[in-house]
């Protein structure tokens, strides 16, 4: 019978942006399975309403524990906005919860800037659950932030790197509220993908967050805390589901997994 430890991590998001979270835990963690939700019935998360951010989630976290999982990352800034708090004390008591905010900020506080930018969905910046984080921690680190909404659905569009997401991502980031920044909290789990070009703006001149592996290895810490972690004595495949089948998850996710060859399938849960 599989103990515990030998059962899959829970991870979801909208849809390919918890990918970057999820790379970096197969980075750091390469003998845990995971079992990976995209929603992308539902995407973008970012112009949703908190409540309805908030039964998605819900949904999302029993079918991840009818898929047996041992701890269940938010890996989505939207959905750990509006949901974490009302998950840990629905879910509290039945599974470990970790969301991506929170390990991002006690990594910035860390460092002691005193002004830093905060880029996100228009969901994750109006929560105002960055600026509400630093000010409990850090009160004296000044925190601007802006919604940045055309930004994920230019990603899942397939616009990396090329002259419509350089012009769009100047536009966003050329904001007189972002000027003097020593660091910049990509705070989006689908922002790595374009975190070149965000950082080639600022000339490699500030440091630029991503939440993939801050919070991987904050990840690594709660199961080594937990005794949690995998013995790798029954390794078991990573399983990708999504809401709604996209070429583009597809894509995304055999890029970042299994040689290409990733074992997806779509799960209709809101019918
Ligand atoms: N990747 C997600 C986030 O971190 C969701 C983006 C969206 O669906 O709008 O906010």
């Amino acid at each position: 019978m599989s103990s515990i430890n030998n059962r899959p991590l829970g991870v979801f998001d909208s849809g390919v942006g918890g990918l970057t979270v999820a790379h970096a835990i197969k980075q750091i963690l390469p003998d845990e399975a995971l079992v990976y939700f995209g929603d992308t019935a539902h995407l973008p998360y970012g112009d949703k309403s908190e409540g309805a951010i908030v039964n998605y989630s819900r949904r999302i976290t029993d079918f991840l524990l009818e898929h047996d999982a041992k701890l269940i990352l938010i890996a989505c800034n939207s959905a750990s906005a509006s949901a974490y708090s009302i998950l840990r004390k629905e879910y509290g008591n039945r599974v470990i919860l970790l969301d991506v905010i929170s390990p991002v900020i006690e990594y910035i506080v860390e460092k002691k800037y005193s002004r830093v930018g905060v880029i996100g969905t228009k969901r994750t910046i109006t929560s105002g659950t960055y600026e509400a984080g630093f000010k409990r921690k850090a009160p004296e680190t000044g925190v601007v932030s802006l919604a940045t909404p055309l930004l994920v659905p230019m990603i899942e569009e397939g616009f990396i790197f090329d002259d419509i997401s350089n012009a769009i991502i100047r536009s966003y980031l050329s904001d007189k509220k972002l000027d003097g920044i020593q660091s910049l909290v990509l705070g989006c789990t689908h922002y790595p993908l374009i975190r070149n070009q965000i950082s080639k703006f600022y000339n490699f001149d500030i440091d630029v967050v991503d939440s993939a592996r801050v919070v991987a290895l904050k990840l690594r810490h709660i199961l080594e805390k937990n005794k949690l972690i995998n013995t790798g004595e029954e390794p078991t495949e990573d399983r990708f589901f999504v809401s709604d089948y996209t070429d583009y998850f597809e894509k995304i996710a055999g890029m970042f997994f299994e040689g290409g060859n990733i074992n997806l399938t779509v799960a209709d849960i809101w019918n």
